[in-house]
């Protein structure tokens, strides 16, 4: 509807992936997928708020890993562990002593930078002054509070760096619970927050973020095919949901990169405006993490396999993802602008299982005449999908917005609609238009999105 004679006609161009972090950072905000934290304040620094819009596209991206990495198979389960956690975990963990990033201080300007992200180590990027870093010292990055009213060593508490220790405390009461086997896998989605000395580039790296962890448990003989399984189904996935093959790679940590409890990581990484960075890490964690909480708690954290009455600790493999810096890839690599008759226009491809509104509901005018039927529409599609209802300004610059917002379908309810029943409904990838029965839109739109 409103798009003229030669509807659908928008220009076939390729899709142009944004460069420019600007451009997504600036649409976020504009259309309420991502805020500055605090703004009325003037902003807390590296924090953000997702807003209507981003906390679905947020969610559904966590319920897309959820459903590839646990619905969809037999042998994993889902849990949701405490944020806040005694130094006891952190302990035997190895964090407490080995998760810091090692920091210099410039003795002219005062500022204080990560040795290891430094591009000349003798030289301030901030001030160009030259040996005037202080000695590196090593600094946690793990956020430190106190649980209770009482002050004191007893009463340290920490918020969890990484979901994946609620998946090792828990080992033996989900191997009970859950009667499964090696090779099984305990997944988890949740806050982390790290006291990073660099957050940068808006959500890609910040102080509270959101992981999405799977620990796959498995007998230490099969641990390097599960590794390679993993890597080619988590880089698989990414693609499934929209992102083009050339801006995925999946690269090998060399020995000096690897984290203190990994025997082998690989990374999968996207083309980010700045270059290729990570979106994900898979590693292969070896039994150190159950090994070290058996220590530490004098648990028994193992598996006896009754088949062949042999007990053991199974290696992990783990494949690590961040579900916010995983949104920001997903939106840019879905922004696209093309020329639709003689107008540019701005369109979120989204994979429709991401997209935040699957259906938008439109009557062609506000009159009474039309809302009526325009309302019961969307309560027909809202009882499956998440739909947008917009009755404010022209049908063009709605359109325009759904489009900017990455929804796949309008559905425009006119005054046709009242005599033969039937609805417009309009593709946003290629902008054409057909006609459907209203008794046939819920069996057309689900076949259109593919669910
Ligand atoms: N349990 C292993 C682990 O936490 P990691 O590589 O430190 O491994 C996994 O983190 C993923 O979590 C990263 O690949 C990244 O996507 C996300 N992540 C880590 N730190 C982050 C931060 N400061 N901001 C946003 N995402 C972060």
């Amino acid at each position: 509807m409103g798009e003229g004679p030669g509807q659908g006609a928008s220009v076939a161009l390729p899709p142009m992936p944004a460069t420019d972090l600007e451009q997504i950072v600036s649409l976020c905000k504009r259309r309420g997928f991502v805020y500055q934290s605090a703004e009325i304040y003037g902003g807390f620094r590296s924090t953000y708020d997702y807003g209507p819009l981003g906390s679905l596209l947020l969610r559904n991206v966590k319920e897309a890993w959820i459903r590839s990495v646990v619905q969809q198979r037999d042998d994993v389960v889902l849990i949701d562990a405490a944020v806040l956690s005694p130094p006891q975990v952190w302990e035997a963990s190895g964090h407490l002593s080995n998760f810091s990033d090692p920091l210099v201080d410039c003795t002219e300007c005062k500022q204080r930078f990560r040795l290891d992200k430094l591009d000349d180590p003798d030289t301030c990027p901030n001030c160009g002054a030259t040996n005037s870093f202080t000695e590196a010292r090593e600094f946690n990055l793990m956020f430190k509070t106190q649980a209770g009213p009482v002050e004191g060593t007893g009463a340290d508490a920490y918020l969890r760096p990484e979901t994946a220790q609620g998946m090792f405390t828990n080992f033996v009461q989900v191997l009970q619970t859950s009667r499964k086997k090696p090779p099984f896998g305990i997944a988890q989605v949740g806050k982390s927050f790290r006291n990073e000395i660099t957050p940068q580039n808006w959500i890609f790296r910040t102080r509270e973020f959101e992981q999405m962890e799977l620990e796959f448990f498995v007998p230490p003989a099969e641990s390097a095919d599960w590794y390679e399984y993993w890597c080619n189904a988590r880089l698989q996935w990414y693609a499934d949901l929209g992102i083009p093959a050339e801006m995925l790679r999946l690269r090998a940590h060399d020995a000096d990169e690897l984290s203190h409890y990994s025997a082998g990581t690989a990374d999968v990484e996207f083309q980010f405006p700045w270059g290729f960075d990570e979106l994900e890490g898979i590693a292969q964690r070896t039994d150190y993490d159950l090994r070290q909480h058996a220590e530490h708690s004098g648990e028994k954290l193992d598996y006896f396999d009754p088949q062949t009455n042999e007990r053991y600790v199974p290696y992990v493999i783990e494949p690590a993802a961040g579900a916010t810096r995983t949104m920001a890839a997903f939106l840019l690599a879905a922004y696209d602008e093309d020329v639709i008759n003689d107008e540019k226009r701005t369109v979120l491809r989204l994979h429709p299982r991401l997209a935040p509104y699957k259906v938008a509901v439109l009557p062609l005018s506000k009159k009474d005449t039309l809302t009526p039927l325009a309302h019961e529409i969307r309560a027909l599609l809202s009882d499956r999908y998440m739909v947008d209802y917009d009755e404010t300004q022209n049908i063009g610059k709605r359109y325009r917005r759904q489009d900017e917002i990455g929804t796949p379908l309008a559905v425009t309810v006119d005054f046709d609609s009242l005599d033969d029943g039937a609805v417009t409904v309009r593709d946003r990838d290629t902008t054409e238009q057909v006609r459907v029965p209203i008794d046939e839109l819920v069996a057309t739109v689900s076949d259109r999105l593919g669910f």
